[in-house]
Formats: C-alpha cells, sequence, structure tokens
C-alpha cells in the first residue's frame, strides 16, 4: 500500500488494521506529501520493501491518499511485476471526483530544477476498485476544498451540473477545523449526492471513451490546456485545482477572442469562479515557462472552448498571439 505521511497519520493504522482482518501480509510505504513527490525517483524507496518482504501477481496495491498517490500508486502496480490490482481509496475532494476515477496514471517529469512538466510518464488502467469515504473529507485543510472546487467547476462548465448553488453548499459543509455537529445525516448526504453527480459524468465519459481514441474523454480536458502549464511553471506553488481554475478562466477568454462565448456569460463564468475563492489569474509565473509547457502538451496544443456552460468543443486550435494575448492577461 502507498500513502503520503499526513494521510497516514490520519486514517493508516485504521485502514491497515482492516486489511489485517484479511490474514494476508500488509507492506506500507510512505512518502512526503506534494505534488514534487509524484515523480519517478521516489519510485525505487516505495517499492523496496516490497521486494524485501516478497509478493507475487497476486498482490493487490491500494492507494490510499489525494490524486497524487493514486497517480503515482496506480502508476508503480501498472508497471510492478508488469501489472497487479489495483483499489484507490481517495482521501480528497480532487481524488473522490476526478482523479481516482477513469484509470489514467501517472508521475511529472522534472525538465529542470524550477520547472516539471505534468504526467509525461503513465499508464492507462482501471483500479478493481475505488472506494470514497466522505467522511475523509472532513480533515481537509481548506485549501484543499479548494482545491477540488475547481476540478467540479470544470463539471459545471462543461456540462452545467453540479449546480454553482450546488458547489456553494459543498465549500459550507466541509469546513475546517472540522465541525463534527454540524456532519448532520442532511449535510453527508447532499455532499454524497455532489460528489456523486461529479463522478458519474467523468465515469459515463470513461465508458464511452476509454482509452481516450473516440474525441470523447478529451472533453475533460476543459481547463486543462493552460492549467497543466501554469500548475508546471509554478512548480509547486499552484495547486492543480487552482490550476484548472485559472485554465477555465483562460478557455473562457480564449473563447470570447475566437468569437464562440458571449462577453456576458464569460464575466458570469468569471464572477462564478470568484464566488468561490477560486482564482482566475496568477501571479509572478515565468510565461516563457508556460509557453514551452504548452509546447510539450499532450493535446498537442489544442484546446476545449466553450460556447456556453454545458456547451464545449473539443480540439480547437488557437493561434500564439491570441494565446499570448491571454497569457499577459492572466499572469499578472
Ligand atoms: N488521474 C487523473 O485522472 C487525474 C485527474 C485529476 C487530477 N489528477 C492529479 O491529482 C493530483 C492532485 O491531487 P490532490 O489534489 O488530491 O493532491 P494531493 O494528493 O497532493 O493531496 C493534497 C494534500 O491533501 C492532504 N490530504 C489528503 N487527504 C487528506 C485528508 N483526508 N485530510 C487531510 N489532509 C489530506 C495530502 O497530504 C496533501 O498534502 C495531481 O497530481 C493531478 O495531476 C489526476
Amino acid at each position: 500500500m502507498l500513502s503520503d505521511t499526513t494521510i497516514f497519520r490520519l486514517y493508516g493504522d485504521k485502514v491497515i488494521s482492516s486489511l489485517k482482518k484479511l490474514d494476508k501480509p500488509v507492506i506500507a510505504s510512505v512518502i512526503n506529501p506534494g505534488e514534487k513527490h509524484k515523480t519517478l525517483s521516489e519510485i525505487p524507496r516505495i517499492i523496496k520493501p516490497y521486494f524485501e518482504a516478497g509478493f507475487n501477481r497476486n498482490a493487490c496495491f491500494l492507494a490510499l491518499g489525494g490524486g497524487v498517490i493514486t497517480d503515482l500508486g496506480g502508476f508503480i502496480a501498472s508497471i510492478l511485476l508488469r501489472g497487479i490490482a489495483t483499489i484507490y481509496l481517495p482521501t480528497t475532494l480532487l481524488g473522490q471526483i476526478d482523479a481516482a476515477i477513469g484509470g489514467k496514471t501517472g508521475v511529472n517529469f522534472q525538465l529542470s530544477k524550477n520547472f516539471m512538466i505534468k504526467n509525461m510518464l503513465g499508464t492507462i488502467i482501471q483500479p478493481a476498485m475505488v472506494i470514497s469515504d466522505i467522511d475523509t473529507l472532513f480533515t481537509l485543510p481548506q485549501k484543499e476544498i479548494l482545491n477540488g472546487l475547481g476540478e467540479m467547476m470544470k463539471y459545471y462548465i462543461g456540462w452545467e451540473q453540479p449546480s454553482v448553488a450546488q458547489l456553494l453548499k459543498i465549500k459550507q459543509a466541509i469546513k475546517t477545523p472540522p465541525r463534527f455537529s454540524e456532519r448532520t445525516p442532511r449535510v453527508l448526504e447532499e455532499t454524497m449526492k455532489i460528489i456523486s453527480i461529479c463522478q458519474h459524468i467523468k465515469l459515463d465519459i470513461v465508458q464511452a471513451d476509454p482509452a481516450e481514441t473516440k474525441g470523447i474523454r478529451g472533453k475533460l480536458n476543459l481547463g486543462h490546456t493552460i492549467g497543466h502549464a501554469i500548475e508546471g511553471a509554478a512548480n509547486g506553488r499552484i495547486s492543480h485545482g487552482e490550476g484548472v481554475s485559472i485554465g477555465l478562466a483562460a478557455a473562457a477568454r480564449l473563447s470570447v477572442l475566437k468569437g464562440l462565448l458571449k462577453e456576458d456569460k464569460y464575466k458570469m463564468i468569471i464572477a462564478q469562479l470568484k464566488s468561490l475563492c477560486l482564482p482566475t489569474a496568477a501571479r509572478n509565473i515565468d510565461r516563457k515557462k508556460v509557453l514551452s509547457a504548452l509546447k510539450l502538451d499532450k493535446k498537442g496544443g489544442t484546446f476545449v472552448l466553450i460556447q456556453d456552460v454545458g456547451n464545449i468543443k473539443t480540439n480547437q486550435r488557437v493561434d500564439l498571439q491570441l494565446i499570448n494575448q491571454v497569457l499577459s492577461e492572466i499572469i499578472v
């Protein structure tokens, strides 16, 4: 099993004592938290204890944590002994509504000291099981709730659900520090319902286009072209969800400049992102790094653009001049 030190401290013992009931050996590896540990260089240290203890292809790899842990754990499991089964226990909002679903695994590549390119090595392999326990979300710090809301806004802009009012409810429900008295059955049920809306949007898309070959899955990249580039150029200072939020603002602006999205809808989207306290611009980012990351983008430099909330278009080419214009507006 793989976790990070924060999550292991909170939930490690509980999970291990449950696993021990199976009367099978449990070997746990733990990494330090954070995106910068989602790299190839962490892998030897993680897998060494498994080989020391001895295991075979019947072993199951359990990833307990956020998207960093499920991406990295899923990647390791997909190459260990040429692939063993995985179970994901996502513990972040972002993990439960996105990262743990769909089978994309991967690690980042550190191109130079302060510049990583996101998810450049990876595999697509479905986990055997994903268990989302929403109780774990109540220990999340506020910034991780915002991180999840960034990806949830992607679903709202692309699929018109969950509504912004529901997202505000999530923000309100999962408070920090946790107020257990406020976790009434109604709050839990509402939280579960909103999370499940997002999970089903992603599941439906992944089922329709599991290997991203039919042009359907590409819709999930809404906000991710510029979002990933900014996240990578910020080298850990901007979370994935914040990067996506800035990427959504950039995609909306590009859509206006390409004549696809009406100005008033653009203003509405920006106001909605801000109402959730999500960023729509980035500070102190090297624009050259963002442009380099865009050149290396897996999507071949194409964008998902917005015609309206709930109506998006994949594979859109955008002139470099427009990209530069938008970058100069969103990098302040
Ligand atoms: N594979 C995919 O389809 C996919 C989709 C979206 C994002 N991602 C990836 O997911 C990653 C981001 O995931 P993330 O936002 O979950 O980040 P993360 O895994 O780094 O977790 C964020 C932080 O929250 C802490 N944490 C996790 N669960 C906690 C809990 N229950 N209580 C308290 N603290 C907790 C972690 O220790 C960490 O510090 C990125 O690498 C991104 O590329 C993958």
